[in-house]
Formats: C-alpha cells, structure tokens, sequence
C-alpha cells in the first residue's frame, strides 16, 4: 500500500513497523535539510527544542553551524535560520548542522520507529521516487507530511503528490496500490504543478512565511529536482545524511 498521512498526528504508529516512510516538511524544513546535503553538509543532527541544540554546541567535538527556527525566525544564539538560502554557501560543505525546527524535525523524531525513512521535498521528488521505487513491493509505503502547527498543511499534501506523480511517470502504471489519500495528494500536485509557486501560497505555511518577510523562500522551496539526492534519517543519534551505496 502506498499511503499518504496528513499530519503526524493522524498516524497510528504501529503501521511504522516493517514500511518505509517519507517525511515532508516543504515549508522549509525538509528543504532545507536537502539544500544542506546538496551543498555538502556531512549530516544535519535533529533535535527537539533549540536549548538541546544550544546545549550540544557546548559538547560537540567538531565545529558546528547551529540552524532552525521557531515562528518561522531564526532561534536566539543559532547562526543561520531555517531559510534553503542559508545552507546554499560554502560554510555548509563538510559541516555537521545541528538543527530544531517547530514542525518537520519534529515529524521525522516521531516516525524512527520504521523500516527506513526518507527526507523528501520538491527539491528532490524524483530521487526520493526512484528509491522509493527500490522498495515498495516490500511493505507499506508512508508519505508523512509535517503539517503546520497540528493543521494540515497544503504544501505538504503538493510536496508528497509530486513524489508519487514521479512514481507513476516511472512505472506508468495506475495499478500502484495507491490509497484515497495518495490520490487526493496525486490529484493535488497534478492541479498546481503548471503554477506550483501559487500553490504553495495558498497554505497557512506560506502567510506565515509572508508575514515574517521571508516570501522569497517558497519559490525556492518549490524548484522541483533542484537537489537531485536521496537524503536519509537515522534513528540514533537522529541525523539526517545523503544515502550512501549500501544504506
Ligand atoms: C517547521 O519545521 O516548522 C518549518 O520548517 C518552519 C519554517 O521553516 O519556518
């Protein structure tokens, strides 16, 4: 089965065993965490309050850029926000990022208890697609999107609609076991992606964005394959790194 789950509080967590599962946070934490690994950050460490990131600075043994955010601003004490353009620089390459957001680490700390779980986002639905493809005959399949807040969040529900539209461009095939709520997401992606900057703003994420002066960020959350990786959560420590052959 492949499924999508709106907000991680929809998900009942004993479906995790044995699936892959995909987190979505599109505005911006998951496409931020992918603009990181393209621009060759070594892995982006999760946490889930920023004093546990402001505590792990003290003990860390390697140098370290401190990024996230809390009501869509950067964190007192943190060196960089949550904006995609933050990681897009040469301090990001061979960084270790230690990183608290409000939604989409959040998300991906509530679904470790599952088979393998990817990092997706516009920026690289085809890659996630194509690994996704690898394994799905395996198990469940679990789009899980961040939401906003304990609210669905549209931009989410687009973000996991392109990964499966990549799925059946690959598979050309409508007999993917694909749930009302793959379909909803599928149909979703199909009606904005000739206008998908527009419809990204059409969600709660995005006015939030707007209000905080921080708009420029959803067009470049919406460059779909701009960072053509497989990006991978690890349970322990919770961190998340490109896919290496093997993983
Ligand atoms: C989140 O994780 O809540 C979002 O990514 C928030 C943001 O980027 O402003």
């Amino acid at each position: 089965m492949i499924d999508v789950i709106f907000g991680p509080w929809l998900l009942d967590r004993s479906r995790l065993t044995g699936a892959q599962v995909v987190v979505l946070d599109v505005l911006r934490a998951t496409s931020a965490m992918v603009t990181a690994l393209h621009h060759g950050a070594k892995e982006i460490r999760l946490f889930p309050t920023p004093e546990e990131v402001l505590a792990a600075r003290a003990g860390a043994a390697v140098p370290v850029i401190l990024g996230g955010e809390r009501g869509c601003l950067k964190v007192p004490g943190f060196d960089v926000g949550n904006s995609p353009a933050e990681y897009a620089t040469p301090a990001t390459r061979g960084a270790t990022i230690l990183m608290s957001t409000t939604n989409g680490t959040r998300a991906l700390l509530a679904v470790q208890d599952a088979r393998r779980v990817l990092v997706g986002a516009l920026l690289n639905a085809t890659a996630t697609a194509d690994a996704l493809l690898e394994e799905y005959i395996q198990g469940d399949t679990l789009l899980v999107c961040a939401g906003t807040e304990g609210q669905i969040a549209i931009e989410d529900t687009i973000g996991a609609g392109a990964i499966l539209w990549q799925l059946m461009q690959r598979t050309l095939s409508t007999a993917l076991p694909f749930t009302d709520s793959a379909w909803i997401a599928y149909q979703t992606y199909a009606a904005v992606r000739p206008r998908l900057g527009a419809g990204l703003r059409l969600g709660r994420g995005a006015v939030n964005l707007i209000r905080a002066g921080l708009e420029e960020d959803i067009d470049r959350c919406a460059a779909v394959d701009a960072c053509p990786l497989v990006a991978q959560f690890h349970a322990t420590p919770a961190r998340v790194t490109t896919r290496r052959q093997g993983d």
